[in-house]
């Protein structure tokens, strides 16, 4: 016998979306990094992130192994390159992790931190082996298309802005605020349009473009692993990265073409993550472009989110609540201050 046809109206054979698992890892490492907000410890920011979100990630139904993580082995305890993370249990994955990208912004108390995570099927990301940085475009959706990543920085802003219905002395191009920049920033500016500084963290800042934050580009040098997460999210909303490695020194030229990497090629958004069934999510660390940052109040941790799939274009916004005398995402430390009654008892005073 044949299964039903489902009911005109039903979705269609839905399974199990782990951006949403996804989104408690991110909300644990958020609100462990929030209690280091501010303290000038950029070391104890990443810390925090990294003990809360690995058991947790440990409960999501994958088997995963970090492509894009904390580093080496011998340098990094947790969440390092290569390391075995999930309950063992299908799909199998490759993951793009940073507990906290932004870790400077969060120990200063600046905008933009976010705790990000990227999933894709395994053997589908793009390793920048000895690389670490990238010369970074991201356009809207809606210019991706038409846009030529090689040509001059006014001729670039036309495109995008034609694509929007606008001009291109009303576009504003979020650039990395750092020495490297600065004839960058002069020709945006020639060219008529404004820049937005970002002083951390540009993982927020890719993501942020089209999204009705006034971010309608991204440009500039930023850090290659970092390249990988953010295409992950905007394999889910349309948004393009354009891409190519940035060497530093000829050390590393030379070790980037000892690794196999070709350093005239111009990455999509495609090449840096290949996978069908994409998965992204971020919680805010500190208020920003992209995201609120975590919320203390007296009896909840409050958090935002995203959670992205590229399967579905799903796009979730998420507001969280977390109980604090009772969230298994929060650390053990708020348990000791709060483990009193949700409410307080009227009936006691
Ligand atoms: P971390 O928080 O992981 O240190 O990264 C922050 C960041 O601003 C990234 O968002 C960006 O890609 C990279 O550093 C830029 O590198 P640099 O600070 O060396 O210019």
């Amino acid at each position: 016998m044949s299964a039903p046809a489902p009911a005109p109206g039903l979705p269609l054979d839905p399974d199990r979306n782990l951006a949403l698992e996804l989104v408690r890892a991110t909300e644990a490492a958020a609100m462990a990094a929030a209690r280091q907000v501010g303290h000038g410890d950029k070391t104890g920011v990443d810390q925090a992130a990294v003990d809360a979100m690995r058991p947790v990630l440990g409960s999501v139904g994958m088997r995963g192994v970090v492509v894009i993580g904390e580093g080496e082995k011998d340098e990094a305890p947790m969440l390092y390159n290569g390391e075995h993370v999930g309950n063992g249990s299908d799909p199998e994955v490759d993951i793009a992790v940073d507990p906290v990208d932004g870790t400077t912004a969060a120990a200063k108390g600046l905008p933009d931190a976010v705790a990000v995570v990227g999933l894709a099927e395994r053997g589908t990301m793009f390793d920048p082996g000895p690389c670490v940085y990238m010369d970074k475009l991201v356009v809207p959706a809606a210019a991706a298309a038409a846009v030529d990543p090689t040509a001059p920085v006014a001729e670039l802003l036309d495109t995008v802005a034609r694509a929007l219905g606008s001009r291109r002395e009303e576009m504003t191009v979020a650039v990395l605020d750092r020495p490297r920049h600065q004839a960058l920033v002069e020709e945006i500016r020639a060219a008529g349009a404004a820049v937005r500084f970002l002083l951390d963290g540009d993982v927020a800042g890719a993501i942020a473009v089209g999204r009705g934050s006034g971010v309608d580009v991204l440009m500039g040098i930023g850090g290659t692993p970092e390249a990988v997460l953010a295409a992950c999210a905007l394999r889910c909303n349309g948004a393009a990265m354009f891409g190519r490695l940035h060497p530093r020194d000829d050390a590393e030229r030379r070790a980037a073409l000892e690794f196999g990497h070709d350093l005239d090629r111009i990455l999509t958004t495609e090449d840096l993550v290949r996978g069908d069934d994409v998965f992204f999510a971020a919680t805010g660390v500190t208020d920003g472009t992209l995201l609120r940052g975590v919320r203390f109040e007296p009896e909840t941790v409050v958090t935002h989110s995203l959670s992205m799939r590229s399967r579905s274009g799903a796009v979730r916004v998420i507001e969280t609540r977390h109980d604090r005398a009772q969230s298994n995402l929060i650390d053990a430390h708020e348990h000791t201050i709060h483990r009193g009654p949700k409410t307080p008892d009227r009936k006691a005073s």
